[in-house]
């Protein structure tokens, strides 16, 4: 295990209250891109608690989820509320970095705020894993996707840590070692630039539905950095005439 996916464990070890509400800007999402929910499937990749995947099945999407830290997984399992032998077939331990654990075909993705946070292993790059990400999002994608990372703004508002990875990819972003004084010290961010967001939805064979919107949000929480900026972006599968 690299020094963020530690950390990453050692939050969901020490967690206690678990969030239960869904992340404010998937209610408005889902408002406009799915007004009316039968059955729809849904995956939440990177889902932590599970706080968008209780959400997404309390709507009516027949959902799944997925994450690399076992105890957020366990947490999960407790979230829906469901028997346990049922729960085990909604949410799996699963790694974006790799074949996703399951493969769709999905009405809907939701990727919120985990693709910033893949770190490099060996034999494979931060920016490797997040290709990785994007092109699994498309292999299981048949409908939209919604997707928040990282923006630029984020080293605007105070520092944010080393650069522990250069890609090299002109115009690109870098990734970061988060420095903070609460319990995201240690995570690895990779921030986005536009342009290098264009050219990995592209590559991974998915289009951009709108322009990606910079979104600022305030933390209530002690997670070390209070105000966060980032890219709502959201995506279909590229359509060959
Ligand atoms: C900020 S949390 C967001 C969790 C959830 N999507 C939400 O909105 O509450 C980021 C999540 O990404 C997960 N994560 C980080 N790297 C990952 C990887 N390589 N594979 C799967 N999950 C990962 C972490 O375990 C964590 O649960």
């Amino acid at each position: 295990m690299t020094q963020g996916d530690i950390q990453w464990a050692k939050i969901y070890q020490s967690i206690v209250d678990v969030p239960t509400e869904p992340r404010c800007s998937v209610k408005p999402f889902l408002e406009k891109y799915f007004p009316n929910v039968n059955g729809q499937t849904a995956l939440d990749a990177g889902c932590g608690t599970g706080r968008n995947l209780t959400y997404l099945l309390s709507k009516g999407f027949k959902a799944f989820g997925f994450d690399f830290i076992p105890e957020a997984v366990e947490h999960t399992k407790e979230q829906l509320g469901i028997d346990l032998e049922e729960a085990s077939r909604v949410v799996k331990v699963g790694d974006l970095r790799e074949r996703f654990p399951f493969d769709g075909p999905f009405d809907l993705v939701v990727a919120y705020g985990c693709i910033h946070n893949i770190e490099a292993r060996a034999n494979q790059t931060a920016y490797q894993g997040i290709q990785n990400a994007f092109s699994e999002i498309a292999r299981v994608l048949d409908g939209i996707a919604y997707v928040w990372v990282k923006s630029p703004k984020q080293l605007e508002v105070g520092h944010l840590g080393e650069v522990i990875e250069d890609p090299g990819v002109e115009g690109g972003g870098k990734t970061y070692r988060v420095e903070s004084s609460g319990k995201e010290n240690g995570l690895s961010w990779h921030i986005f630039t536009k342009p290098e967001l264009y050219a990995l939805v592209q590559q991974s064979g998915l289009d951009m539905m709108a322009e990606p919107k910079e979104v600022h949000s305030v933390s209530g929480r002690k997670a070390g950095i209070k105000d966060r900026w980032n890219w709502e972006i959201i995506l279909k599968p590229q359509t060959h005439l």
